[in-house]
């Protein structure tokens, strides 16, 4: 154990003493210099590899400092941001130079000077946006480049004329643009035999991503489709508020795709130019790194008058797009919209003090298990209630304008669930559970609150009617539901009828029955709810004559009308369903029949006879 202790501080002492030895000058202890010599023995046959990986290195290190014998040089994972014009000027044995992921943005003509012996150069993942041939003065010996992970989208006719020995080259980037530009490119690599990685993969256009570079075709570059950003921002992006005599500066960049792209502003739809008098400056356009364009305009004293839309707008010779943001100025005085609380059927919204103009948002209250009754099999509510959210807007002059709260769920659960039920498509599966459903939520019509739950009722009782021919039971279901919305308070129903008019509707639907469900075999409807009673015959007029007359059994003279008779009331002619047996009133009624008419219009007539009432 402790031999083995004492043999690795032996062998530390020795590494770095031979760090020392080969890198006598290297001020830099982090970086590791090893030395091996070849068979010769000799003094000029020592290589010297450096590696200074990830030590935060800031800049290349002076080559005055580094053995001249250096072999390959790894400065991968540093913060170098530049390279000057001879860097690695002397190092003129240099084979490998490891530069990935640093930072660099620039690259001085000449600042691989000098390295008539590097053969492989790595220069992925940085900033390079700009790539020129000056870059590569005197780099007569790579044959590995790798420009992988860089900003640029393309790259110029002739930037490789230096690199003579080229022979596999990597340059796939996120914004690579497989486009006329780069034509050149798949000529010059097959003119020299240059092979070119299968990562280097097109993004842009869209119909070429992810097609590997190497594999393209000619005519598969071109330059005439539909104009593509890989980057274009507009910043701020939102909407912003402002108040007289607020400084903004809005900033629009975009990517340089060939210089036939142009920056422009337009407020209100109109062209924007510097205007001194009005505190409107637009900056000159800057190219940045060879593949963005920015333009600033710089609102330095905002008007009332400098609101609205500011657009930025990219003309090029493919085509032009543009983004948008709103300006909303306020004055220093603007008025406010005061607190306010608004309770309706989406629940209790509480708004805040709002200064004018401004359009403001409140998420939908949490819902709220209010009066209604739990409805039976009641469907779960969606929980995915998050984001979603009503707005109000104060206006200009500090009043509160226009809301909705459209978005947010009903309160009550019951008008949730039967706005649920409104979405689903009723079809002859579904009607019958659907029709026992609204038959037990209707059983509790006297408690029901929102005129909503008496229209969304509407709704699934005129599609269940439309059934109707396919599913005789459903005439049972939509006049018990029927007659259980007789029992909704009278003022629900008034605003229901005036709103949709609901109660005309289902009383339609309660006439329909007969029409849908007398047919040849079946000649004789008769269906007795609580409140509403409906027979139907089917007559021929040829072998009918004479008079019709009906039963009519009128209830104990105390049971009357759940409704006082208004102007929403059922027709006096109910029949209570019950025993028979007890000493009510027979009432008869008897119709003269006219032959001539048609059996449609006979019915109709017969059906008046029993026909709830309510008023339009
Ligand atoms: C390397 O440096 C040594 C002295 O430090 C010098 O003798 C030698 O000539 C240099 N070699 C080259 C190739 O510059
Ligand atoms: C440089 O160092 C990094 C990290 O240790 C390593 O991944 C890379 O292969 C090295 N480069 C060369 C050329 O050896
Ligand atoms: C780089 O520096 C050398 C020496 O100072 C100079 O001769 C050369 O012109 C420079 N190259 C460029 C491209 O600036
Ligand atoms: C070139 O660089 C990219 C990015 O660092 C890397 O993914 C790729 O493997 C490199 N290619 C070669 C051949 O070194
Ligand atoms: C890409 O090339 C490498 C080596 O050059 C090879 O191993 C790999 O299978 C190739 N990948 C594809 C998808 O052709
Ligand atoms: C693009 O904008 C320029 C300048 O406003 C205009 O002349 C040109 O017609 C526009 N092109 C298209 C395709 O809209
Ligand atoms: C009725 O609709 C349900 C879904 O809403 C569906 O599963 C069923 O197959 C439909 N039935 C018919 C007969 O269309
Ligand atoms: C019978 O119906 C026809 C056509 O609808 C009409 O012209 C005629 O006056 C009716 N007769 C009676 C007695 O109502």
């Amino acid at each position: 154990m402790r031999a083995l202790v004492l043999l690795c501080v032996i062998a530390g002492l020795l590494g770095s003493s031979l760090s020392n030895r080969n890198c006598p000058d290297l001020i830099v202890d982090s970086c590791h210099c090893s030395a091996e010599r070849s068979k010769q023995l000799s003094r000029q046959h020592v290589r010297v590899r450096v590696v200074c990986d990830d030590v935060e290195l800031m800049d290349t290190l002076q080559p005055s400092f580094l053995p001249n014998r250096t072999v390959s040089l790894n400065l991968s994972n540093n913060k170098i941001s530049l390279l000057r014009n001879g860097s690695f000027y002397g190092l003129a044995v240099l084979e490998k130079l490891d530069l990935k992921n640093n930072l660099i943005s620039t690259v001085e003509p000449g600042a691989f000077r000098g390295l008539h012996a590097l053969r492989r150069l790595d220069l992925s993942n940085n900033r390079i946006g700009c790539v020129l041939p000056e870059m590569f003065l005197d780099l007569g010996s790579v044959s590995k480049l790798n420009l992988s992970g860089n900003i640029f989208s393309t790259l110029t006719v002739g930037i490789f004329t230096h690199l003579v020995a080229l022979k596999v080259l990597h340059f796939s980037t996120e914004t690579l643009f497989c486009d006329c530009q780069l034509k050149w490119l798949l000529l010059w690599a097959r003119g020299n035999s240059l092979r070119i990685g299968n990562d280097t993969v097109c993004v842009f256009p869209t119909h070429l991503h992810g097609l590997e570079f190497h594999n393209l075709r000619e005519h598969q570059l071109r330059c005439d489709g539909p104009l593509e950003m890989p980057l274009f921002q507009l910043i701020p992006s939102q909407r912003q508020v402002v108040f007289r005599g607020d400084r903004l500066p809005l900033q629009c960049t975009a990517s340089y795709l060939d210089p036939s792209v142009e920056l422009r502003w337009r407020h209100n739809r109109r062209m924007v130019t510097t205007h001194e008098d009005r505190g409107v400056y637009v900056e000159d356009t800057l190219i940045h790194d060879c593949c963005l364009i920015t333009s600033e305009v710089i609102l330095s004293n905002i008007e009332l008058g400098l609101g609205g839309i500011w657009e930025c707008l990219v003309t090029s010779s493919r085509g032009n797009t543009s983004l948008q943001m709103e300006i909303v100025v306020l004055e220093t005085s603007a008025p406010y919209c005061p607190t306010d609380r608004v309770t309706n059927n989406k629940g209790d919204f509480r708004w805040p003090k709002t200064l004018a103009g401004i359009l403001t948002f409140l998420p939908c209250a949490p819902a709220t298990f209010g009066s209604a009754p739990h409805p039976s099999g009641s469907i779960a509510h969606p929980s995915s209630q998050k984001g979603k959210k009503a707005w109000r807007s104060c206006d200009r002059n500090g009043r509160w304008g226009e809301e909705d709260y459209t978005q947010c769920p009903y309160a009550s659960e019951l008008t949730r669930v039967l706005h649920e039920l409104t979405q689903i498509t009723v079809n002859t599966t579904n009607a019958q559970p659907l029709g026992q459903q609204l038959v037990a939520f209707t059983s509790r019509a006297a408690h029901f609150t929102d005129v909503m739950d008496v229209i969304f009722v509407t709704h699934l009782v005129e599609r269940l009617t439309r059934l109707v021919g396919k599913r005789k039971d459903l005439g049972d279901y939509i006049s018990d539901i029927a007659s259980n919305m007789m029992l909704v308070e009278e003022h629900v129903l008034w605003m229901a009828q005036n709103e949709a008019r609901a109660c005309t509707r289902i009383v339609q639907c309660v006439e329909r029955i007969a029409d849908l469900s007398l047919t040849g075999d079946n000649q004789v409807i008769s269906k007795v709810s609580a409140n509403i009673a409906l027979e139907a015959f089917l007559i021929r007029p040829s072998n009918f004559l004479g008079l019709s007359c009906m039963a009519l059994q009128r209830p104990p003279s105390s049971a009357t009308s759940p409704l006082p008779d208004g102007h929403s009331n059922f027709d006096k002619e109910k029949i209570k369903d019950g025993d028979a047996e007890g000493e009510s009133l027979l009432n008869f009624k008897c119709h003269t029949v006219n032959n001539s008419g048609s059996p449609a219009s006979q019915l109709s007539k017969l059906g008046e006879t029993n026909r709830p009432v309510m008023q339009q």
